[in-house]
């Protein structure tokens, strides 16, 4: 039978073979699968490790800082944090398209990280959390159609751009042996059950052009969702859930003034694959406080509304 700690001391083995005394860059993101690859890597070479966080503005309410605490209490490994919400912001400015807005932050990671990298002198290998169905949808994307639908930056180009070796040990797992893996091997349940955050980030989910001012209200919105998904219990039970900030604004009525403010979305989903999925039959008292919560408590909102599209023909993500 299959053994998870004898899967774990394999793949730790065989990175510890391939990497010698040499030094391993790994991009951290505060996701599950950055946080496997370098709970391995820690463990197989230890102080031969470094991590980086770009911090591209597009992050959640407080998660540089939440990342950085999970880090530091899990790791003594060397960590830098890249600060480049400015140079995000304005490569972003004045784009709406959804294709151009990921191709530029697709970009701006790379320069971000190419810089930090190279002020790592001795680095000879980069760790990516690439996992069997990216291998499968990068492959797919090369001649079929998938290769249209969105553009997702965290597989392929990096590596070679940078002249680095590559390391990639989930990519032979799905998802839910991420997961496991990641117990295994000692992670908090908070990150190793942690939703999916995509690469370009609030980006995709603040539609149209970006500011830093939809991004904060689009963070104060998400950070209710979350958090009143959680209390309910329902966050396990739910694969993703999110807000959306629509660049819709709608007349509405507080007090007796009249308004005339934005509409969010709530987003949430349950799939096995994030192939397809099906939207999330959340509980009307929920979303009622998730609304009420939004409409009182985030100042430039004065309408909340359910998206219930399945994939597909919907996305998960709205752009
Ligand atoms: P869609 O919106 O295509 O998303 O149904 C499927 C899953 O992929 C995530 N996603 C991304 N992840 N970089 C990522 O790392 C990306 O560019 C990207 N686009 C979508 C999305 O959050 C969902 O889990």
């Amino acid at each position: 039978t299959w053994h998870l700690g004898d899967f774990a001391d394999a793949l730790i083995e065989q990175i510890r073979k391939q990497v010698g005394s040499r030094r391993v860059i790994c991009g951290l993101s505060g996701g599950v699968d950055s946080s496997v690859v370098a709970a391995l890597l820690y463990k197989a070479i230890g102080p031969q490790l470094s991590c980086i966080l770009i911090d591209n503005g597009l992050l959640r309410k407080d998660e540089q800082g939440a990342v950085i605490t999970e880090f530091s209490n899990h790791f003594k490994a060397d960590l830098r944090v890249v600060n480049a919400e400015q140079r995000f912001l304005e490569t972003l400015k004045g784009i709406s398209e959804p294709q151009e807005k990921r191709k530029r932050i697709g970009y701006a990671f790379i320069d971000c990280f190419q810089e930090e990298a190279r002020s790592i002198e001795d680095a000879h290998f980069l760790a990516q959390g690439t996992l069997y169905p990216d291998v499968i949808e990068s492959g797919a994307a090369k001649d079929g159609p998938a290769a249209t639908i969105k553009l997702h930056h965290n597989v392929g180009g990096l590596p070679e751009k940078l002249g680095f070796e590559l390391i990639e040990p989930l990519r032979d797992l799905f998802k839910d042996e991420v997961r496991r893996l990641g117990e295994e091997l000692g992670l908090p349940e908070v990150l190793v059950w942690r939703h999916p955050f995509p690469g370009p980030g609030l980006a995709v989910r603040c539609l149209g052009e970006i500011t830093r001012e939809k991004l904060d209200v689009l963070r104060e919105a998400d950070e209710i969702v979350v958090n009143e998904i959680k209390a309910a219990g329902l966050y396990r039970q739910t694969s993703q859930a999110f807000a959306v900030l629509l660049p819709v604004q709608s007349v509405g009525v507080m007090g007796d003034a009249r308004t005339y403010d934005n509409a969010v979305a709530i987003r949430s989903v349950n799939t096995d694959d994030f192939m397809t999925a099906d939207w999330s039959r959340l509980p009307y008292d929920l979303l009622a406080k998730i609304s009420t919560r939004i409409i009182n408590e985030v100042k430039g909102v004065n309408r909340v509304c359910y998206d219930i599209s399945s994939k597909p023909p919907a996305t998960i993500e709205w752009e």
